[in-house]
């Protein structure tokens, strides 16, 4: 048992939840398995969010069903699927061999062992309420020049149609200390953009002793050296005056806010239990881009929430044309079991959501595009990621505003190099999903 591949299934928390996992393996001795070779032990991190997630870790479990048998290889199943169904999971999927929660990160090591040593399944899923934060487990960083932060785990806010609370918990703030000393740290390792992460950042400190704002948080963490901040995620009636106002005061807060809306239908929104409507919504995003012209904002849009008519969809392009987005994530409502909503009346039908679910896409990416043409000819701060998929020659990097802007290389310059490194570049061509540059100097 010496190599191991982790398989991520879900968000950006599920994303960093993997970094850690690989940080805990490494720790013990193992190494990760080169590409395309089949490791000693694979590790599925998974989300239940969506209706497909099921379906894919189905499919990609039993497509290892014979190397199992073949070759002892040990298979785990993590994340929030595992959080929750815990050993039902082995009804459906007898070939799993360790079944752990999104709180059993640490223990997994231990799992994998017990599970070899009895080649029976081991299953070990604690209340997501319970015990202390986890991150300051190891963790392998995919890139070096970026870190996940979690400032909070948990959700309190029971939206109607989502799982995560149920998965993941009551809300939990991590020590303000903690989280800009774990920000000290990675800078001193070379971390030169940190993302703080919550599935509602802007509560964040609630539950602490002093109870510490979020606003603050992110002045000081921009205090510690580390050039681009961002987070996620924002829930609209949390996000405060005092946040808008550190955001638009520190340079080294990028100017990206995500703030799903979930539909412009005030009485959808209510039935969603999201406590906030389609006017006061708006009228956040006009604060927001008073305080900051050049803000790229981002959301998240669900269609086809039971009981939603043509008339509260119309609601939703409304919104969506004046809040003026600069993507969007677009999901076709899906009923998850132990949600409220999946109990509600009038669930509405494909042929009614499909066509409802296109109209939208295309207004997103009408919008994109609007907010991408005024970039042409400005110079915009960019952090390169490294070779695009396409051309080794090109570089692939985001502005502040996470705008994906392809750059070629100037003779003699190596893409690995400049990997990590912010560099000015002028806009050149703006398309809906990305744009082209020149770097400057
Ligand atoms: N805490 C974050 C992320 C929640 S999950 C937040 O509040 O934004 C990410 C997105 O998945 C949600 O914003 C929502 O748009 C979508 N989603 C969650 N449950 C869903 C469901 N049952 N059907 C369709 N989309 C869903
Ligand atoms: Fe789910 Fe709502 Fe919490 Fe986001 S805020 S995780 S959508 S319950
Ligand atoms: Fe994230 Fe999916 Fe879990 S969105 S919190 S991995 S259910």
């Amino acid at each position: 048992m010496s190599t191991f591949e982790v398989r991520t299934l879900g968000c950006q928390m599920n994303k960093h939840d993997s970094e850690r996992i690989a940080g805990v393996l490494l720790a013990r001795g193992m190494t990760a398995a080169p590409d395309g070779e089949i490791a000693d032990v694979v590790v599925f991190n998974t989300c239940c969010v969506r209706e497909n997630a099921d379906e894919r870790l189905y499919g990609q479990v039993s497509s290892l069903a014979a190397v199992r048998r073949e070759r002892g290889t040990i298979i785990a199943v993590g994340g929030c699927i595992g959080q929750r169904d815990g050993e039902t999971l082995l009804r459906t999927l007898p070939q799993v061999d360790v079944v752990f929660g999104t709180h059993n990160l640490a223990r997994l090591p231990a799992l994998l062992d017990a599970a070899s040593e009895s080649r029976r399944p081991v299953i070990e899923v604690e209340d997501p309420s319970d015990g202390d934060f986890t991150s300051e487990l190891p963790s392998r960083r995919e890139h070096a020049w970026h870190a996940w932060v979690p400032i909070a785990v948990g959700c309190n806010n029971f939206c109607t149609y989502c799982i995560v609370p149920s998965v993941r918990g009551r809300e939990r703030s991590r020590g303000f200390e903690d989280v800009v000393g774990e920000v000290r740290r990675l800078v001193a390792d070379g971390v030169v953009e940190v993302t703080l992460l919550g599935q509602n950042v802007n509560s964040y400190g609630r539950d602490l002793y002093g109870d510490p704002r979020f606003a603050e948080l992110l002045r000081a963490v921009a205090a510690t050296g580390v050039e681009r901040v961002r987070f996620t995620t924002s829930h609209p009636k949390d996000l405060s005056d005092e946040t808008i106002r550190a955001m638009a005061e520190t340079p080294q807060v990028s100017r990206h806010l995500h703030l799903p809306v979930q539909s412009g239908s005030d009485r959808i929104l209510k039935a969603m239990n999201r406590r906030y409507t389609q006017e006061s919504y708006l009228a956040l995003v006009e604060r927001l881009y008073r305080a900051m012209p050049d803000l790229a904002l981002t959301t998240d849009v669900i269609v086809g929430f039971p009981g939603e008519t043509e008339a509260d969809f119309e609601e939703t392009m409304r919104t969506v044309e004046a809040a003026r987005f600069d993507a969007a994530f677009t999901f076709i409502y899906s009923p998850r079991a132990g949600t409220p909503a999946a109990q509600m009346a009038d669930q509405v039908p494909r042929e009614e959501t499909q066509p409802r679910f296109d109209r939208l896409v295309a207004a997103v990416q009408s919008s994109a595009l609007a907010k991408n043409l005024p970039l042409v000819g400005t110079v915009q701060r960019v952090l390169l990621e490294g070779p695009s998929k396409r051309d080794e020659r090109v570089l692939m990097g985001r502005t502040g505003g996470n705008k994906v802007v392809h750059v070629p290389l100037t003779e003699g310059a190596s893409a690995r190099d400049l990997a990590g490194t912010l560099v000015d570049v002028r806009i050149d061509d703006a398309q809906t999903w990305f744009c082209m540059g020149t770097l400057i100097g």
